[in-house]
């Protein structure tokens, strides 16, 4: 679907919250979400980005450090000169804006979201912790590698989807590094992949299959949405009371 018509639909449907990465959206569209109190959350990996969302007038900042599972959601300078882990991300950001910044990366548990708190974060955002619970859209084949020992060798890779990524290290991900050059660019590299990835899958090969998650992978404990919430409730209340 054309990124015009993506957009439409988020005006039609007006969602609470429209979060967005890999840049900024227009001033018209930005002001078309004001007008249906649509609050927009754009993503930053350097302070020179979340200085160019709060310019153009983003609701929330999400600041996203090095450690998170996903795409690398730079977009101002290189991705590799945006690798900023995000304990120093969220200082680094809540010093120079006064929108509020949402913690992202490497949080799974009370402990990490009291200590996001701590330094300055307004709110957190948790991807890889309910990526592997069963209620997450993520395959059980992915899920077990996220709670297997492979998970505690993370790669940020290109090798996946054509932009740096981070996912558990595979074989794949090993093998073509320093060959960036012979990778199609985001997305086809992706669609290029998509039936090995499959394939590896359905054959039990989970050296072939990459999956997608952050470096705190090694630290899940709950399989079930209901009681990652809990814990994450009751950890953090019992920390910051
Ligand atoms: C598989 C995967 C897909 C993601 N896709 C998106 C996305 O489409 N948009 C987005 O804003 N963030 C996306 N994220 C990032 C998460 O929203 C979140 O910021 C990140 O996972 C937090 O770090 P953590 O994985 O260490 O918890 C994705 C993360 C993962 C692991």
């Amino acid at each position: 679907m054309p990124f015009e018509d993506q957009m439409q639909a988020i005006l039609d449907t007006r969602p609470p919250v429209f979060s967005f990465v890999f840049g900024i959206p227009s001033a018209d569209m930005l002001e078309q979400c004001r007008k249906r109190n649509i609050v927009t959350a754009g993503a930053a990996t350097t302070p020179d980005e979340a200085l160019a969302l709060e310019a153009a007038g983003v609701d929330l900042i999400v600041a996203s450090g090095f450690e998170a599972g996903g795409h690398r959601p730079s977009f101002l300078g290189s991705t590799e000169s945006s690798l900023v882990g995000t304990f120093v991300l969220v200082q680094q950001i809540k010093s120079r804006v006064r929108t509020p910044v949402i913690a992202a990366g490497g949080i799974a548990t009370g402990k990490g979201i009291a200590a996001a708190m701590t330094l300055g974060a307004d709110g957190v955002q948790v991807g890889t912790a309910f990526l592997a619970c069963e209620e997450s859209g993520a395959p059980p084949f992915h899920r077990e590698i996220l709670f297997s020992g492979a998970a505690r060798n993370s790669a940020l890779t290109r090798a996946f989807s054509g932009r740096l990524g981070r996912g558990v290290m595979n074989r794949i991900a090993l093998e073509t590094a320093g060959k960036e050059d012979s990778l199609l660019p985001f997305p086809l590299q992706s669609r290029f992949m998509g039936a090995l990835r499959q394939a590896a899958m359905q054959q039990n090969k989970p050296d072939l299959f990459f999956a997608w998650g952050g470096q705190i992978a090694t630290e899940l404990r709950h399989r079930k949405v209901a009681d990652l919430m809990r814990a994450l409730i009751d950890e953090t209340g019992a920390i910051l009371r």
